[in-house]
């Protein structure tokens, strides 16, 4: 294969995310089940970008997943409102520092920086809802949940790209599976 085709290739897979694990969320309780499953599995740089649309989960996923991480480190387990007015609500758990951001009433991509949220991604563990807002600054590393509506209920997809997330991918299959019921 000619090199160009082959670099063509390469470059096209690393931008293709594979849709690595589908769950069911028939009510709000399997949500915030996945978030207190996968709270324990994360460490700071880890990036969560939360889509999907108005309703959908988002901060009721990011809400038990801080508090469990809260719970955890033994600090007093705060409120976790919506971000979607202050855009950013941060929060310490432990050693780790949580970010949680709305970016909905985001202006322009550029403000990123100036909210902190880039120096963020490297630092501490971020739950972004709304990180269409991002453009070309959404992190390629990150873990995508891709939130929506099923009747009564959700789904979310969960995909990803580098070595990072497989192995948490499949340890939280099999860890919200056997919670089920
Ligand atoms: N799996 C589910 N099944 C049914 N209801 C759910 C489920 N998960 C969450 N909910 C409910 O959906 C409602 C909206 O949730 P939430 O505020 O988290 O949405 P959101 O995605 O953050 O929306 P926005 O884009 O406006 O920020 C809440 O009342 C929540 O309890
Ligand atoms: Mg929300």
């Amino acid at each position: 294969m000619p090199l160009a085709v082959a670099g063509r290739l390469a470059k096209l897979a690393a931008m293709t995310l594979l849709p690595a694990l589908v769950l069911p969320l028939p009510d709000a309780e399997a949500t915030a089940r996945l978030g207190q499953t996968l709270a324990p599995m994360l460490r700071p740089g880890d990036v969560l970008l939360l889509e999907g649309p108005i309703g959908a989960g988002k901060t009721h996923f990011a809400r038990a997943l801080i508090q469990t991480r809260q719970a955890a480190a033994g600090v007093p387990r705060e409120d976790v409102p919506s971000p979607s007015f202050t855009l950013i609500q941060t929060y310490q758990a432990g050693d780790a520092e949580i970010w949680h951001a709305d970016l909905f009433r985001l202006s322009a991509p550029e403000e990123t920086d100036e909210l902190g949220l880039t120096d963020a991604f490297d630092a501490a563990i971020c739950l972004v809802e709304w990180p269409e807002r991002l453009g070309h600054d959404a992190p390629t590393n990150a873990l995508h949940l891709r939130f929506a509506y099923a009747g009564e209920g959700r789904t979310v997809v969960l995909a990803a790209q580098g070595a990072r997330w497989a192995p948490v991918l499949g340890a939280l299959g099999q860890r919200f599976a056997q919670g089920a019921g």
